[in-house]
């Protein structure tokens, strides 16, 4: 197949131009087939050493909801309660345990079981960067996002991930944005405000 080509602006805007973050959703429901599809989108974006550290916890009831309720701060509180579906964002600190599938030639216990700090530099990184992933698959199949950094992450982790490995990330909100909901977009940085060739 030809790559070598920009994908068509329609899909530009879809994923980028004219995405937005959304506090308030449609009462369209996100169904699993979506959430399976946009898994197996998400999971093909690269991380390191192939960790795929990311791990998701996917709210759509109203009793899960309750447990998460408690741990967001106010602002983030009735918009989320609110959404079709509420992913937990997180990442395994004991990735390496699953390298032998996903990077055989490396031994991942040798290189992590005893550092720590290491193993969870790298389930960070790997893993915020599979957040965003997630965030595009999403826009991918015609979702909408509301990514949110405001929880109190140690009470998420006791309440979904106790005596596990698993620990929270980023929260985000899903599902099909109300356009009534939206504020004027924020400028971004121009290229030469953030980037330079050298
Ligand atoms: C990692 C991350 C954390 C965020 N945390 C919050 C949050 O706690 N509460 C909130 O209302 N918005 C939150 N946002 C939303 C951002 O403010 C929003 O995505 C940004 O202003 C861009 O808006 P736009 O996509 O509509 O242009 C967060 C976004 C990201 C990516």
């Amino acid at each position: 197949m030809e790559r070598a080509h920009p994908l068509p602006v329609a899909a530009l805007e879809q994923l980028f131009l004219d995405a937005r973050t959304y506090n308030r959703f449609t009462e369209r429901e996100v169904d699993d087939a979506t959430l399976h599809r946009m898994v197996d989108l998400m999971k093909w974006g690269p991380t390191a050493m192939n960790a795929c550290p990311a791990r998701f916890v996917f709210i759509k009831s109203a009793a899960a909801k309750a447990r998460l309720g408690p741990a967001l701060s106010p602002g983030n509180h009735d918009k989320t309660m609110a959404a079709p579906c509420v992913a937990i964002i997180a990442y395994d600190l004991e990735f390496y345990h699953r390298l032998p599938l996903l990077f055989p030639h490396v031994d991942g216990e040798a290189l992590f079981a005893n550092k720590p700090d290491d193993a969870r530099a790298v389930a960070f990184r790997s893993g915020t960067l599979q957040a965003a992933y997630f965030i595009l698959a999403a826009r991918a199949l015609g979702l909408d996002c509301g990514p949110m950094g405001g929880f109190d992450n140690a009470q998420v982790d006791a309440t979904f991930f106790a005596g596990s490995s698993w620990r929270s990330n980023i929260l985000v909100n899903l599902g099909y944005g109300d356009p009534a909901s939206l504020r004027p977009r924020n400028a971004r940085l121009a290229f030469d405000q953030c980037a330079r060739i050298e």
